[in-house]
């Protein structure tokens, strides 16, 4: 679909020449102050759990789309939550009833809804680049989110999980993360630790089995193991990856029970953990395979503080986006 390696490029300019966002379609090449800038406007948008969500007129008479050639919970439903507390219209696509089936291009998809009037596309799709590809290909004005791409990125994923350590850990140049599982096949595991990066983090171990280590994990600036016990010492964050089965052709495992046993997040593998240590994992879990259900809502887990920040997180980079442009600005 989308014609072509995201590599051999020009990067794509994410930021317009007066330092405004225009597409967030990967964390690289973000500074600091970027990051911390759409995780403080997200504060603002934050609300206890219990009281009522901020509604705001920022966006009203814009018309978001979600556009999500994959499947979703969190991310399509949250997006939506954040564009209409921001009183946007929202579109959301349903790709398996759409003229898709009958054969039509993504990208004629996308023209026509941006001929609607769609100025800003929330996009899902299972090929690295496609947010990167619709990005480079939408009208002047017309803005793109990547809620994730194949392998590559998964951006507002890994803001809200940074945005949800630095309330528990404010100060990143001491953290120690601990990434355990599939990192191989995850957009998350790649976006989150360039965010944790950025933000000052040094210490970020990858753990698992060798078939789950990145091929190119020397240049991720992490330490790898093998050895759950090693990996998850004195970690102040162990952040579980699912197994991505519908990226891996054929069994990468021999054994799920034997994984399950060795790097499962289970009560009895992290006693080799801290014991104030937070459990995060980005969603949806495999029950019994990466992580077992009472660590997964047990008393250390920020794992459903994750699912909620995700609306704060991304009324922030919607706000950012378009808050400051009219309805019908595409230029
Ligand atoms: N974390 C995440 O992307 O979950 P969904 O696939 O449910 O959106």
């Amino acid at each position: 679909m989308t014609n072509g390696s995201i590599h051999n490029k020009p990067e794509l300019a994410q930021y317009d020449t007066n330092g405004q966002l225009r597409h967030l379609v990967g964390i690289g090449g973000l500074t600091a102050a970027q990051i911390t800038r759409i995780l403080d406007t997200a504060d603002g948008f934050n609300t206890a759990p219990g009281t009522a969500p901020t509604k705001v007129p920022l966006l009203r008479g814009h018309t978001i789309c979600n556009l999500f050639f994959e499947n979703s919970t969190r991310t399509r439903t949250t997006f939506e939550l954040a564009a209409q507390r921001l009183s946007a219209d929202v579109v959301n696509f349903d790709v398996g009833t759409s003229s898709r089936t009958k054969g039509e291009h993504d990208l004629d998809t996308l023209y026509t809804l941006q001929a609607m009037g769609a100025t800003l596309f929330c996009v899902r799709h299972p090929d690295d680049g496609a947010a990167d590809y619709f990005a480079r290909h939408v009208a002047p004005g017309v803005s793109v989110i990547n809620a994730g791409d194949g392998t590559n990125a998964h951006p507002t994923q890994a803001l809200l999980d940074v945005y949800t350590i630095r309330a528990h850990h404010p100060d990143f140049h001491n953290l120690r993360v601990a990434l355990v599982g599939d990192v191989r096949h995850s957009r998350v595991a790649r976006s989150t630790i360039a965010a944790l990066q950025a933000l000052g983090a040094t210490d970020i171990r990858v753990v698992g089995p060798n078939a789950f280590l990145p091929h190119d994990v020397d240049q991720l600036g992490v330490s790898t193991t093998t050895d759950f016990a090693a990996g998850v010492d004195g970690a102040d964050i162990i952040m579980g990856l699912r197994i991505q089965r519908e990226r891996i052709q054929g069994s990468i495992l021999e054994d799920e029970n034997d994984y399950h046993r060795h790097y499962g997040l289970t009560a009895n593998n992290l006693a080799h953990a801290k014991p104030d240590a937070h459990i995060m994992h980005p969603g949806p879990i495999n029950r019994a395979v990466e992580i077992d259900a009472d660590i997964a809502y047990g008393p250390n887990s920020l794992i459903l503080e994750q699912v909620r920040n995700g609306i704060a997180v991304r009324m922030a980079i919607m706000a950012l986006i378009a808050g400051g442009r009219t309805p019908n600005d595409t230029t």
